[in-house]
């Protein structure tokens, strides 16, 4: 999870805004990814609260995720239509963050973290507020395009 937020701060998310034409979703994925760089410091601050290791992998589904984006992404001649594919990216990604952070959170019920318990919080609020706000730029831009 950790290297999952890293690298979606350093590569993925900076590598999406310079794909994307749209003001609106430009500026979305812009305020997610100011968030973004806080998350990977509020989880070193929770492995440190249980006294594990983060591991170097990036998630096999979010890996996933990023290839598929990147296979097709290049193939779409239209811009229009290519925003509303990067509008559908961002939120197959924030849907699976969140419910990640959820899963954590449900496991997190039995161990005490103490305070640490806020940042997996806040983390997991600001995946679900990137959610609605990227999915509402789908919608804006799909229902632009049907006219
Ligand atoms: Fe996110």
């Amino acid at each position: 999870m950790l290297w999952t937020e890293r690298v979606l701060t350093f590569e993925v998310l900076p590598e999406l805004l310079k794909s994307i034409k749209s003001e609106g979703l430009h500026a979305a994925v812009t305020e997610h990814l100011v968030q973004t760089r806080e998350h990977g410091p509020r989880l070193e601050e929770v492995f440190r609260a249980v006294g594990a290791e983060p591991s170097s992998n990036l998630s096999p589904p979010a890996e996933k995720l990023a290839q598929h984006h990147d296979e097709l992404a290049g193939s779409i001649p239209d811009e229009r239509l290519a925003d509303v594919f990067h509008a559908a990216a961002a939120a197959a990604t924030e849907h699976l963050e969140l419910a990640m952070y959820e899963a954590v959170l449900g496991l997190a019920d039995s161990v005490d973290l103490g305070g640490a318990r806020t940042f997996l919080e806040r983390n997991r609020d600001e995946e679900a507020e990137a959610l609605k706000r990227v999915q509402s730029e789908l919608e804006r831009l799909a229902g632009e395009l049907r006219g």
